[in-house]
């Protein structure tokens, strides 16, 4: 098996879910995805991963993605589990949880890292566009429970460098300054895609308001 490497067509499936069988590229349509591994039912950090993710709904739906979370437990675990995880983090889980018993979707995404966590997925994250493209990717071990925040950041600027020539500089958070990509050089053409100016701190460090705000 390959490794999955950022641009690469995210491989499609079809598994059982807590939402019933779903094939992946169908149910993910024309939205963005975000597939994320955890590596067992009723453990605590992914009890709060999972509730944080549930916490973050309208956060998801805002920017167009459609969250799936996946673990190799059977679905029978997985919905007495989804009842634990509303009960005590004060939320509703609304989105699937894959039921890869079989080591379907973990293997095809490399989700088992047997040197690190035998028999189980870490804590894998794949950000996939419309087009199916893996767009980034996030590995964290089993006892370190990821930042939703974070991976709504990555959305954030993703989505707001598709459509401008611009990138995010480090800690950049939606609303604060972005960089203009060096390759664009024409006066005119700088003029017209960033109106508002820009600061050039060297050459290729130029730094302009965030401009689709
Ligand atoms: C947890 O989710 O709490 C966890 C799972 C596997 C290993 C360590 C922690």
């Amino acid at each position: 098996m390959a490794t999955l490497r950022l641009g690469d067509i995210a491989p499609d499936f079809r598994q059982d879910s807590t939402q019933g069988l779903i094939s992946f590229h169908q149910w993910a349509g024309d939205a963005w995805v975000v597939l994320f591994s955890h590596p067992a039912d009723f453990t605590p950090v992914c009890t709060t991963e999972l509730g944080k993710t549930a916490a973050l709904s309208g956060e998801f739906a805002r920017r167009g993605v459609k969250p799936i979370a996946v673990s190799v437990d059977p679905v029978a675990s997985h919905l007495q589990w989804v009842a634990d995880i509303n009960d005590t983090q004060s939320t509703t889980v609304d989105f699937p949880i894959l039921a890869d018993a079989d080591r379907q979707v973990a293997t095809l995404y490399d989700m088992i890292h047997p040197n690190a966590l035998a028999n189980a997925t870490v804590r894998s994250v794949f950000i996939i566009d419309p087009k199916k493209v893996i767009r980034a990717t996030l590995t964290y071990p089993a006892g370190t429970g990821r930042n939703f925040d974070e991976i709504l950041r990555v959305i954030d600027s993703l989505q707001l460098t598709d459509s401008h020539k611009v990138a995010t500089p480090a800690n950049w958070k939606d609303g604060d300054d972005v960089v203009i990509l060096p390759s664009l050089q024409d006066p005119a053409e700088l003029a017209q895609r960033f109106p508002k100016g820009f600061r050039a701190v060297r050459p290729y460090l130029r730094l302009t308001p965030q401009p689709n705000r």
